[in-house]
């Protein structure tokens, strides 16, 4: 089944408007998290500010408040967790954008930390934005709400998702790949999707599972939750590799740069038909994960319809 032949259930649903009310309520919490107006932090702090608030689609915190939402949970119980992703999110980018990593000059539609205030803030930025991240899903955490129990588990969720075993994990085989490639090795499509699961799925499906947590799903909701994340966390980067090919309007960075940096793609290795079709059954695959939901999860399905097919 095509994207395009996959119904909309509640045609009242405005996704634009649900997407710029949630991004906003995002923007403001992160505005009065990254501030410290007792100890104003100098450079850093204008570095930190620079790159998490300069844009981006907020889209890991509005997956964790939508998956909340679907389990009858409130925004504002899972917001401070949804930020610290965000915070976590956007370190990496730092870090991935760097000159040892992918060397780019363009993020979020400004050019580059590194490029305005060096590399060695760079690094620090993202190692700032990383531990206190941890602070915020503590402190905030506690006083929005969340029982200790839970914010314990959902801490160790999300760090198991962005560290050595996820996230982090991504990004070595990313670079791995490409040495690998130098030396003419084969990578096949299950390495590249195994790369995207980890770079860009895993912090994707635990902003989705710790929505849901907070929102008091049970273990059956919370597996279909986790599918529905992992299935739009893969296309989303299948989605991006092949944007990076083709050019994607106002994406905020430069296309062409994974070509420039010999980077293995789904894209390179399969074509563009054919990731679009992968991403199209991975967002069948979302979609239908969603179906025992109802109402709720009408802001997840119109999501994933949008992740699968942005700009084409
Ligand atoms: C960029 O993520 C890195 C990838 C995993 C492809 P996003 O496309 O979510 O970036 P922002 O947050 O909107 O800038
Ligand atoms: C980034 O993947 C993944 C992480 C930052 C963890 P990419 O390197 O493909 O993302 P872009 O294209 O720079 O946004
Ligand atoms: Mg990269
Ligand atoms: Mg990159
Ligand atoms: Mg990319």
């Amino acid at each position: 089944m095509r994207i395009s032949s996959l119904k909309k259930s509640d045609m009242s649903f405005d996704l634009d408007t649900y997407l710029s009310d949630k991004k906003k309520l995002v923007e403001d919490r992160l505005n009065s998290l990254l501030r410290n107006p007792g100890a104003p932090l100098g450079k850093l702090e204008e570095s930190i500010r620079y790159s998490a608030l300069a844009g981006g689609k907020r889209l890991r915190p509005i997956l964790a408040i939508a998956a909340c939402e679907a389990l009858g949970g409130s925004a504002d119980n899972v917001l401070p967790i949804a930020c610290a992703i965000e915070m976590i999110h956007t370190y990496s980018l730092v870090h991935d954008d760097l000159p040892s990593m992918d060397d780019d000059a363009l993020r979020r539609g400004v050019p580059t930390n590194h490029t305005i205030f060096g590399e060695a803030a760079a690094i620090l930025t993202g190692d700032a934005l990383l531990t206190d991240a941890f602070y915020v899903m503590v402190n905030e955490g506690l006083s929005s709400g969340i029982e200790p129990e839970l914010l314990c588990e959902v801490i160790s969720d999300i760090s198991h998702a962005a560290g050595s075993h996820g996230m982090i994990r991504g990004q070595a085989i990313d670079l791995q790949i490409e040495t690998f490639t130098e030396d003419n090795g084969d990578v096949s499509l299950q390495d590249i999707e195994l790369m995207h699961s980890l770079k860009t799925g895993a912090l994707i499906e635990v902003s989705i599972t710790t929505g849901a947590k907070i929102g008091g799903a049970d273990t059956k909701q919370l597996k279909q939750l986790a599918l529905y994340g992992r299935s739009i966390g893969l296309a989303f980067q299948i989605v991006d590799d092949v944007l990076d090919v083709v050019g994607g309007g106002d994406m905020g960075k430069e296309s062409g740069n994974d070509a420039r940096n010999d980077k293995s793609t789904y894209a390179q290795l399969a074509g563009i038909e054919a990731s679009k079709k992968r991403a199209s059954e991975l967002t069948e695959s979302a979609v239908g994960a969603l179906s025992n939901f109802g109402e709720s999860a009408e802001p997840l399905k119109e999501i994933a319809l949008y992740l699968g097919c942005r700009k084409f």
